[in-house]
């Protein structure tokens, strides 16, 4: 029996695709990706791949991300299910009622939302490049949605006032000032990388705060040994691989489910059967473009 990455190997090849994953999927499913990184970084790689079919490991948004940028490509969400919690916080109706009652306000939206909700706004930004989209509209009136935490720390660096959505991520926002605390007590010599996701007060605990490719940079440059880690325990991967003899420190609980639902088995899956085909309708393709484009060229 051929082993399963063997197979993957095999039709990725002849089907000509890439598999592109998040930094907080399966140790698994990294190994066997061409391209592992945050939001922004898996954007830049959907929109200049040469690959007729992109298999997508991580959470809906991202694939659908990648077939905006890609309308004519193929590209499948091995588990179709898998999605970003706070994605679903904020709706494209609901946009367009706030247009509707402040339409000379900017709408900068966070990648991690739906499709039809990237349809109704101005721009898009991810947790690496928010401060810069932000200050490129300085001087207007702004909302972002649909992390407050994002919205608030983007408001203290760019002195804008931001208005905010009450969205969140449950992952990032259950991470407590308490929960920080007696981890900086237990290793008082670790650096402290959080997620700006977290929120306000968390982040006032970090010696770091930004995305999770981020981290990743931030660890090995460092000459600290030892981190704390506010974020999504997949991260260890990444940080232990490209940073090896130093030590990281997580919040066990924090996990988020649906990044870690794809498998070697359902990437194959995917592969053989095209199950998971993101589809969108052509009015949401052409809408959502151009504030992913904005973002693109801005970064
Ligand atoms: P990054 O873009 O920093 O990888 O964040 C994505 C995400 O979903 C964080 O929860
Ligand atoms: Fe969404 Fe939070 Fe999971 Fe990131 S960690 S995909 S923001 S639910």
């Amino acid at each position: 029996m051929v082993p399963i990455e063997e197979r993957i190997r095999q039709l990725k090849k002849e089907k000509n695709a890439v598999i592109l994953a998040h930094n907080y999927t399966s140790p698994e499913i990294q190994d066997l990706s061409d391209y592992v990184g945050d939001s922004l970084g898996l954007s830049i790689e959907a929109a200049k791949t040469a690959a007729d079919i992109i298999i997508f490991c991580g959470v809906s948004f991202m694939g659908e991300t990648a077939k905006i940028l890609n309308p004519t490509k193929t590209v499948l969400l091995p588990e179709p299910d898998a999605h970003c919690a706070m994605a679903a916080m904020c709706t494209g109706e609901q946009l367009k009622d706030f247009r509707e009652s402040d339409p000379d306000c900017i709408i900068i939206g966070y990648v991690n939302s739906t499709a039809e909700s990237k349809k109704e706004m101005d721009l898009c930004c991810t947790s690496s490049n928010v401060v810069k989209v932000v200050n490129s509209v300085k001087g207007k009136d702004v909302l972002l949605v649909p992390d407050m935490n994002l919205g608030a720390y983007a408001a203290s660096k760019t002195g804008m006032d931001v208005k905010q959505w009450r969205g969140f991520c449950p992952i990032h926002h259950g991470i407590t000032v308490t929960q920080v605390a007696e981890l900086k007590r237990k290793y008082p010599d670790a650096l402290t990388m959080a997620h700006p996701e977290c929120r306000k007060e968390v982040l006032d605990l970090a010696d770091h705060v930004g995305s999770t490719e981020s981290m990743v940079n931030v660890s090995k440059d460092s000459e600290c040994k030892e981190f704390i880690v506010l974020t999504e325990v997949g991260m260890r991967y990444r940080l232990e691989k490209e940073s090896p003899g130093k030590t990281f420190h997580f919040l066990d609980h924090a996990v988020c489910t649906t990044m870690k639902m794809a498998t070697p088995e359902s990437v194959l899956n995917s592969l053989e059967t095209g199950r998971g085909e993101i589809i969108l309708s052509d009015d949401v393709l052409s809408g959502a473009r151009d504030p992913l484009a904005r973002m693109i060229d801005l970064s």
